[in-house]
């Protein structure tokens, strides 16, 4: 190998231990009522201090206005004389100055989260501004709004009041409203104990969710043009409800700039409507975007369901080229063999009303299916109602197969570190469900991408490499695992529902490589010190693990060597026997 070719790999390898390292993880459950310790306290605020503060009220009318708080990675690299911190982290894996460059800033601001935490809290913000100074030019005025947040928020999180604002519910008192989000996306949440409040759907997407979201969505489409040579025609993605509360409608942002349109506020504020981007300024085609709708979405933004179907209309109306706006070309190509307009516009696809959930998720969770089609057949029989203006949530189940037979890529959203695609199965139930709906549909597979707009830098990957990193943070991870089992028996459940979450991600877009399970069943089942501490712990659970890696293998997801499979056996036999009582 050549020098330069070594280099170049080493280089993407350290890209990539970055990428590990730097995750943040929960280490164990949240305990109601309970302050979390000072460990997770420097990574927390060292993540906050890494995203521009916008005016802390969502709504403001102008996306132009400067952060009312600059990130510290970006004030250090200025400071220092470097590029960006953004242009660092992007060409770290390809060059060792960047790479040397991002690391000399994050190194700065995790001694200054340091020096910050330490001593006096008083002097913390005055301490640490003063540190990015000598270091690193950082003047005081702009590096100390950065600190005062952070103190506050260490301030928040010191206090619990969950238990009392329980009691006081339940006694039927006053409980002070407060937005729901996660501490990075809006430190505004805490303190926490508060009565959630949502957002009003008019006021959606916000104009810092639309900033967010097209570097998204053009970071989307880079990537499938990266990776195929040319824009997707058609995409479907998964919209939930309580995503777009929390980013006040990062993802409808996205739908719509993937569209080639912004919301028009009428003179109530309210988003009523669109404008069209011009193509010239657009720089691209405008995408199919086929919508699936969580029903939670549904019944929280029924202003926004009308929004996206009046953009879908507008841009399918547009006297524009068919190679430069998608929409149209497929609207017209359904139109000309007889199909109505407002079937061939219809884009916005949820449950029937009153009804939630794809089932996707409880069909594999009770292993009652035999070959993928029935998930995706499932997924369609579940989500085919078309929404949208003078649309009465009909089925419309040959319209949604016809979208999703020309579906290239399918895509969702995540914004929270808490919660990941291995953590809950309702990742696997609608991405990996629509997925395996347009596979049977179309033809062959699409291109699977997730963003994750918890990171800075709005990265992009393919549901593989989301899966290869939840699971070498969380479920392979002994800081994450050792945290869960501290909880004991809840711990092990919650272990044994991320093996069979990435089982899901197998049954519904054949996405886990051998390695992943031959090291689940390494560190859980076949470690006999490990599976003790698992059967003392929980049982049942235990049982389900084993048997979820046994149906792995059974369905030929995994293709284990036969003596990993014959230990498997014997242990899932030696705890079923321990379960029936036959054995001690
Ligand atoms: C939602 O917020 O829309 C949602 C939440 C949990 C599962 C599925 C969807
Ligand atoms: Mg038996």
């Amino acid at each position: 190998m050549e020098p330069r070719d070594r280099d170049a790999r080493v280089l993407r390898l350290y890209d990539q231990v970055l990428e590990i390292e730097q995750r943040l993880i929960p280490t164990g459950l949240h305990v109601f009522g309970k302050a979390p310790g000072a460990g997770q306290l420097q990574a927390l605020l060292q993540i906050v201090a890494s995203f521009d503060r916008f005016n802390p009220d969502p709504h403001a009318a102008s996306t132009e206005s400067r952060p009312a708080i600059r990130a510290l990675t970006d004030l250090i690299a200025e400071g220092l004389g470097l590029e960006s911190y953004q242009c660092l982290v992007e060409a770290s894996g390809g060059e060792e100055s960047s790479a040397a460059g991002r690391e000399r800033v994050e190194s700065l601001l995790g001694r200054a989260i340091g020096i910050f935490l330490s001593g006096s809290e008083e002097g913390g913000a005055a301490r640490g501004a003063r540190f990015l100074l000598e270091e690193a030019r950082v003047p005081v005025e702009d590096s100390v709004a950065s600190f005062k947040l952070l103190g506050r928020i260490r301030e928040q999180l010191r206090g619990n009041t969950e238990l009392d604002a329980l009691a006081a519910a339940l006694r039927g008192e006053y409980i002070a409203p407060g937005p729901g989000a996660d501490i990075i996306q809006n430190p505004e949440v805490l303190p926490t104990g508060r009565n959630t409040h949502a957002v009003n759907p008019y006021l959606v997407p916000s104009p810092l969710a639309v900033q967010r979201a097209e570097r998204v969505a053009e970071a989307l489409l880079d990537r499938y043009r990266r990776e195929n040579g040319r824009y997707p025609e058609t995409m479907a993605m998964v919209l939930w409800g309580i995503d777009n509360i929390k980013t006040q409608g990062e993802a409808v942002a996205q739908a719509l700039h993937l569209l080639g349109v912004k919301a028009r506020r009428d003179t109530l504020n309210r988003a009523t409507s669109v404008d069209v981007i011009p193509l010239e300024v657009l720089g691209r085609p405008r995408i199919d975007v086929v919508m699936t709708v969580s029903g939670i979405f549904r019944d929280l933004f029924g202003s926004t369901m009308n929004l996206l179907d009046i953009a879908v209309r507008t841009v399918a109306d547009l006297d524009e080229p068919e190679d430069r706006n998608f929409v149209r070309r497929h609207v017209l190509e359904q139109t000309r063999q007889g199909v109505e307009p407002d079937d061939a516009t219809a884009r916005v696809f949820s449950n029937a009303a009153g009804n939630y959930g794809t089932n996707v998720n409880f069909m594999v969770l009770d292993s009652q299916w035999k070959t993928g089609s029935e998930l995706g057949d499932l997924f369609v029989t579940r989500k085919c109602f078309a929404y949208g203006r003078g649309r009465e949530a009909g089925e419309a189940r040959r319209m949604m197969e016809a979208c999703l037979s020309r579906v290239e890529l399918t895509y969702q959203n995540i914004d929270s570190s808490e919660i990941g695609i291995t953590d809950v199965d309702h990742y696997f139930e609608y991405l990996g469900g629509v997925s395996r709906a347009v596979e049977q549909r179309a033809g062959s597979r699409p291109a699977i991408y997730l963003s994750d707009s918890t990171n800075p830098n709005a990265k992009v990957r393919s549901l593989e490499e989301t899966i290869r990193l939840e699971t070498r943070t969380k479920t392979l991870n002994p800081k994450w695992y050792e945290g869960l089992l501290s909880h004991g028996f809840s711990g092990v459940a919650e272990i044994e529902h991320h093996v069979t979450n990435t089982f899901g991600w197998s049954a519904t877009a054949n996405a886990v490589d051998k390695w992943i399970y031959d090291e689940v069943a390494e560190t859980f089942v076949l470690d006999e010190l490990m599976l003790e501490r698992l059967k003392q712990l929980n049982m049942d659970s235990t049982l389900s693990m084993g048997g979820r890696l046994l149906e792995a293998a059974g369905r030929g997801m995994w293709a284990a060597d036969e003596r990993v499979l014959e230990r498997l056996r014997d242990a899932f036999e030696d705890i079923e026997d321990r379960i029936e009582g036959v054995a001690v």
